[in-house]
């Protein structure tokens, strides 16, 4: 509770701040209204000794003024350079008692499984004084941070995420009473991530997910999310930003540093991880598809094809031997797979039907990766084949590109163009879901 008495002091003074803010512009719009509209003002509105919002709001001719002197937020959406955006883009992060963050990272594996998204973004704007904004009231945007892909099980070491929903909920309880930013957007200015196999659907299984669906409580929201499909589904009925699985940016780094990206690739097509040779029908579904058994079938004694079915903590040095590394789909289309590949230089063999990628704009995945239907699977030989033959030299070339690399690594600082940064500036392209221009009017 001594947080959020924290909280609640902070809020006050942010007020404070504000208000001084608050008095400052009105000084600057009463100059400028006294000089277009002097006597306007003067014959319409009395002038006033105490400084009150509301008769303010009421002259209309200040109102237009103020209108002027804050661009709304479709300008801001066609300014043409991002830098500029995310200049004045701001955005608040709640700060939640432990339990529903920090608490979490009393296990390692917190902070850098595929999941820590999560993670990652909140300390990455905790750590950053442009875009991270201490007020409240200036805020675009309110960051609500809670992980909820850190509960690990003790059998399997899979997260279970059963909790998610009842945590996030309570997070939402408690800033919507705490502060009136919720209430007054209803929560379409509040970003939440959900990393794991079916975003916000909060469910490893698609028909489980499914059945689901995303919680009313944040139907409403942004979600920042590894799921994505092309087609309409469920798990994505509500405002999302596809984001990229994490992968360490420093395991990368490291991995580079013992062999570079253009060297001697002597693996034509690399897989390794979960291969079933007879995938169970878990309620009509089967692991990947069945995709993943078929290429084991197919191409396991191939000598092009370098598959694995163990885990192995080297792998990505493997990747950088690759010149294709096959990510087929699992449980969820996405993988983690697809930014190791890219951000290793071996280029992505992405067989996950109708998937959505993420950050399109910078990442041109048609030309840096190769798209193989599940139901051709079986011709992978043949495609890789003749790819090498053709065109495999400018795909290398175009995702060698360090832009490419960097818009999919989660770098702390955050650094420009890289994966948090491409996020807020698709959040930039949603400031009218943003209630800070109403809150100041109606404040
Ligand atoms: C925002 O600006 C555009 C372009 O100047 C204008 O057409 C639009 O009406 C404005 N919207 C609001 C809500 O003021
Ligand atoms: C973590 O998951 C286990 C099941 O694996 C569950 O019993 C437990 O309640 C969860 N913990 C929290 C804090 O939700
Ligand atoms: C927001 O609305 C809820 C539900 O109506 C209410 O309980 C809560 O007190 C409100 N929060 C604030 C800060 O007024
Ligand atoms: C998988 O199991 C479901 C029942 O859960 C059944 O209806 C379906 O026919 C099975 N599919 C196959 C291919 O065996
Ligand atoms: C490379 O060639 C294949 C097969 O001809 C084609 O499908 C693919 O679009 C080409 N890729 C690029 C990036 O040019």
């Amino acid at each position: 509770m001594r947080l959020l008495q924290n909280n609640t002091r902070h809020n006050r003074n942010a007020e404070k701040s504000n208000f001084s803010s608050r008095y400052f512009k009105w000084i600057l719009w009463f100059s400028l209204s006294f000089y277009f509209f002097g006597t306007f003002l003067i014959t319409h509105n009395k002038p006033t000794t105490s400084i009150s919002r509301s008769t303010f709001s009421q002259t209309k001719a200040s109102r237009a003024l103020i209108e002027e002197s804050y661009p709304n937020s479709s300008l801001l959406q066609h300014a043409q350079n991002p830098q500029d955006i995310l200049k004045r883009l701001k955005v608040y992060v709640y700060d939640l008692p432990s339990k529903y963050n920090t608490d979490w990272l009393s296990n390692e594996r917190c902070s850098s499984h595929l999941f820590a998204s999560e993670v990652a973004i909140h300390k990455i704007l905790m750590n950053n004084n442009d875009v991270r904004t201490l007020d409240p009231w200036e805020a675009d945007f309110f960051y609500v941070p809670v992980y909820v892909s850190c509960n690990f099980s003790t059998i399997n070491g899979f997260p279970a995420i059963g909790h998610a929903r009842s945590l996030i909920s309570s997070a939402i309880q408690l800033v919507s009473s705490e502060f009136p930013f919720w209430n007054q957007s209803r929560g379409s200015d509040h970003v939440f991530v959900a990393s794991h196999d079916f975003g916000s659907c909060f469910h490893t299984l698609e028909d489980v997910a499914v059945a689901d669906g995303v919680p009313e409580f944040l139907r409403n929201s942004i979600i920042l999310q590894t799921f994505g499909v092309k087609y309409k589904h469920p798990c994505q009925e509500v405002e999302n930003v596809v984001i990229p699985p994490y992968v360490s940016p420093e395991s990368v780094r490291t991995t580079l540093k013992k062999s570079p990206l253009n060297g001697r690739r002597d693996i034509l097509a690399f897989f390794r991880g979960k291969m079933e040779l007879h995938p169970k029908n878990v309620s009509g579904r089967f692991y990947s598809k069945r995709v993943r058994t078929q290429i084991w079938q197919k191409y396991g004694n191939d000598r092009r094809f370098y598959l694995r079915r163990q885990r192995y903590a080297g792998y990505q040095s493997e990747i950088l031997r690759s010149t294709f590394c096959l990510c087929p789909l699992g449980w969820a289309p996405w993988s983690p797979r697809i930014v190791e590949s890219v951000v290793l230089g071996c280029v992505p063999v992405i067989i996950a039907d109708d998937i959505r990628l993420p950050f399109p704009s910078a990442v041109p995945w048609a030309e840096i990766s190769l798209t193989v239907a599940e139901k051709d699977v079986a011709r992978l030989g043949d495609i890789l084949g003749h790819v090498a033959a053709t065109n495999l030299t400018s795909i290398q070339r175009k995702l060698w590109d360090p832009n490419v690399r960097n818009a999919l690594l989660f770098n702390d600082p955050m650094v420009e163009g890289d994966a948090t940064w491409q996020i807020m500036v698709a959040l930039s392209h949603k400031l009218d879901r943003s209630h800070k221009m109403a809150r100041s009017f109606n404040q």
